[in-house]
């Protein structure tokens, strides 16, 4: 039998959501470039589209249901007390989520859909001695997560970006929060416990709770000449870079363009974001040039996390939260691809081969 560590090459599922082309560097989620869905599609719009076949009833329309699910879950935030507080903001709202009722409706995904955004701005407020904000349901999920978090109406650009962000991370093929995601679905546990599965599989440096570790990184740096000497001897160490490397791309990831178009447009607003972009770029290169140099025999490059970094420190997200946020917008993946799994799939037990002692040697 043959181990592929980390299953890497193993085909676990066929899906109609997305593509990730690491070749070529492309992402296509049902039919449509990532880029173009940054550009002008609202959160709704991506959430129904990754819906779509797998509700029945799905209205038009998910802006006024997705903010009514707001208005319902943020009846949990009560529960945020002083032993929550206390935790990391991903854990915090993960403990919230996991009070949410579970089951295979639409009512249950809306509710889903909806708990990261108002869960973490209550706890991000509530970590700055701030009382909650209550949802409004008439805004967009964008609008009103930025309202929720910050206590004040946000800039359209503003808007844009972190809808640019949420859309840009909604799925990502065969992920692995996507995948602990489908390994709950296909038990058929509801989809709550799917979403919880896939919280926590994101919460690990490896995957989503990369982009605080770079704004850390991008502050131990300090200027770009320090850039070099600060990277290679993290990398002397044996540490990874964070916000490069990926186990599809061999490429850059189209993402993190997707995402820089973002923050050029937020960036025209505001007098620190240019001069941090410049500084980013700075590091990129000269990170690219030392992986290059040192790790010869991988392509490794840019992926998601450095700009999803920039990003959200550009809408004032503190760096420990960045991860909630990455949950906001990945959710509506998790859910559909949860769906796609009960709909067509089977139970997902793959084999291991056992490598212990016999019995006659244990005894
Ligand atoms: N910095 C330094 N070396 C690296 C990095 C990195 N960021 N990424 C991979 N390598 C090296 C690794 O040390 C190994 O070298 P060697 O063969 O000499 O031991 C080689 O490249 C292959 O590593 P791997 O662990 O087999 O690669 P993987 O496909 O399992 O890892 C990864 C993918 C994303 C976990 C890894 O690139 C990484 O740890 N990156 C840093 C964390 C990060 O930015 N994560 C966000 C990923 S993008 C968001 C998402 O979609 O989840």
């Amino acid at each position: 039998m043959i181990v592929s560590d980390g299953l890497e090459g193993i085909v676990a599922a066929e899906t109609v959501l997305s593509d990730v082309d690491g070749e070529a560097g492309r992402l296509t989620v049902r039919g449509y470039p990532v880029e173009t869905l940054a550009a002008s599609w609202t959160y709704e719009e991506v959430m129904r589209l990754l819906w779509e076949g797998f509700f029945e009833a799905l209205p038009d329309d998910l802006q006024p249901a997705l903010g009514m699910a707001r208005a319902e879950v943020f009846a949990e935030v009560a529960a945020l007390d002083a032993t929550l507080r206390a935790l990391p903001p991903i854990e915090a709202m993960r403990a919230l989520t996991a009070r949410l009722i579970d089951g295979d409706s639409l009512a249950v995904a809306l509710r889903l859909t909806a708990a990261p955004g108002v869960f973490t701005a209550a706890v991000i407020r509530a970590g700055a001695g701030e009382a909650p904000l209550a949802p409004d349901p008439t805004l967009s999920h964008a609008a009103d997560i930025l309202r929720m978090t910050r206590g004040r109406a946000a800039s359209a650009a503003e808007v844009a970006a972190l809808q640019a962000y949420l859309v840009t991370v909604a799925d990502h093929g065969l992920n692995a929060s996507t995948f602990a995601a489908r390994v709950v679905a296909s038990t058929r546990a509801g989809l709550t416990s799917a979403v919880l599965a896939g919280i926590s599989a994101l919460k690990g440096p490896l995957h989503g709770g990369a982009p605080g570790p770079v704004i850390e990184m991008l502050d131990a740096i300090g200027k770009p000449e320090n850039a070099r000497a600060w990277l290679e001897g993290a990398l002397d160490r044996g540490d990874r870079l964070m916000g490069f490397g990926h186990r599809v791309y061999r490429v850059r990831d189209p993402r993190a363009d997707a995402l820089k178009s973002a923050i050029k447009a937020l960036a025209a607003q505001s007098n620190v974001l240019p001069g941090r972009l410049a500084f980013a770029e700075a590091v990129e290169t000269a990170a690219l040039e030392v992986l290059r140099e040192r790790k010869p025999n991988r392509s490794l490059q840019t992926n998601v996390e450095l700009y999803t970094a920039l990003l959200l420190e550009g809408l004032a997200f503190p760096a420990d939260a960045f991860t909630c946020v990455f949950a906001m917008g990945r959710v509506c993946g998790w859910i559909a691809h949860a769906r796609e799994q009960v709909e067509g799939g089977r139970l997902i037990r793959p084999a291991s081969v056992y490598v212990g002692p016999t019995p006659r040697q244990a005894a």
